[in-house]
């Protein structure tokens, strides 16, 4: 409540002001201030209109003072910004906008299949919160099972746009795995894949991974998935140093046809800045350049590199399952490495069709479904910085 924050002083300084708030001093820069008055804002687009790159290098109020439940900041005489103090206590504490998309991530291991969720295809097309509840399952656990796919084209793009439109990848907006004469890639043979994150060489490499299973009668062919979260934080525990290599050093990655040089260096594991969990790997040996690095750092880099591809193909780590024709696996490219069995060529057909979505698409549906869908077990939403938002908690200009 807003009358809870008891401020007993303001004190302007050079380049901000201090709070002092309940016993603790909160600080704001006169340029963060300024730059996110009310006023900043165009009403209909929500977009920035003001312009803080022409206000003067030693930008200062005149005053500012406490009244009521607000900040109230004179710059000039004919400019005055109105802050909520519960608003501007949000920016201190670090709770900003709030974003729901950040969630802590549920590790899983090996035997996560009977625990993997599930959902059918036709519910998660007529229902926004069950589209919600699938979103959450990807950013919480990096993968889930869609089941009751019709075996058709239009299926899996009528499930990934339930997210946002499907991103191509140099394979095109959909690739088919299945076995080719002439192969162009491991994966249009009847051979292992080794666990891997696709497409590391693309400078983004792919979201979230669709994979319908439109047709398996072949021998063999299982599925495998792995959390490289779950191994990473393992990594990490056990072997910190190799943690750290692995966090620092950027890889090179290439694909190469007779028409394509695609060429990336990424980091082996990504950290989430939002709250320092381990967002994301990149994993491919297949895919994997010469390493570039020094030769001396080899001695360093080549120990991690293989203590981490070992653990990730540890079984403890390792989920095998068969997928079967009507189901759709649908994973974080990002988090979860994948691979298969070899299959027995001419045993049967064995097809999955296959596209991506950006991470960034899944988590902007699961913002907005999740707000207009919420369970009882969410934090609270604060809002996001629109009319109404401002109206809520009381940021005037
Ligand atoms: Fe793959």
């Amino acid at each position: 409540m807003l009358e809870n924050y008891r401020v007993l002083n303001v004190v302007l300084q050079e380049n901000g002001l201090e709070l002092f708030v309940q016993g603790e001093v909160a600080y704001f820069n006169y340029f963060w201030l300024r730059d996110n008055c009310e006023t900043s804002w165009e009403s209909s687009t929500k977009e920035r209109t003001f312009d803080i790159l022409g206000e003067p290098d030693d930008l200062s109020p005149q005053s500012a003072h406490i009244e009521g439940g607000f900040l109230e900041v004179s710059w000039s005489e004919d400019k005055q910004s109105r802050y909520a103090l519960q608003w501007l206590m949000r920016w201190h504490q670090g709770e900003n906008h709030g974003d729901l998309a950040v969630r802590s991530r549920k590790p899983w291991h090996g035997n996560h299949y009977a625990n993997m969720a599930r959902f059918d295809y036709t519910e998660v097309m007529g229902a926004p919160n069950r589209v919600a509840d699938w979103a959450e399952v990807l950013l919480d656990e990096g993968i889930a099972l869609i089941q009751g796919m019709p075996n058709s084209d239009h299926a899996l793009q009528s499930l990934c746009e339930q997210f946002g439109a499907v991103r191509p990848s140099f394979s095109g907006y959909v690739f088919d795995v299945f076995s080719k004469a002439q192969p162009e890639n491991l994966a249009y043979t009847s051979k292992a894949l080794e666990l891997h994150t696709d497409l590391p060489a693309e400078e983004l490499a792919p979201g979230i991974q669709f994979l319908h299973c439109r047709v398996n009668d072949a021998q063999g062919g299982q599925s495998l998935f792995v959390d490289a979260n779950a191994v990473a934080n393992a990594l990490q525990k056990n072997h910190p140093e190799y943690f750290r290599i692995l966090t620092e050093y950027e890889v090179p990655f290439r694909y190469t046809t007779n028409h394509q040089d695609v060429r990336s260096k990424q980091r082996i594991i990504e950290l989430d800045p939002n709250n320092g969990e381990v967002s994301g790997v990149n994993f491919s040996q297949h895919l994997a350049d010469i390493f570039d690095f020094p030769q001396r750092d080899m001695d360093r880099f080549y120990p991690a590199f293989r203590k981490f591809g070992q653990m990730l193909q540890d079984p403890s780590y390792l989920m095998t399952f068969r997928l079967n024709a009507g189901e759709c696996i649908v994973f974080d490219n990002q988090r979860i490495a994948h691979g298969r069995t070899s299959y027995i060529e001419g045993s049967g057909v064995r097809h999955l069709r296959g596209c991506y979505v950006e991470r960034g698409e899944l988590r902007s549906t699961y913002r907005v479904l999740r707000a207009q869908h919420p369970v009882a077990t969410d934090p609270v939403a604060w809002p996001q910085m629109d009319d109404s938002a401002l109206a809520e908690v009381g940021l005037g200009g």
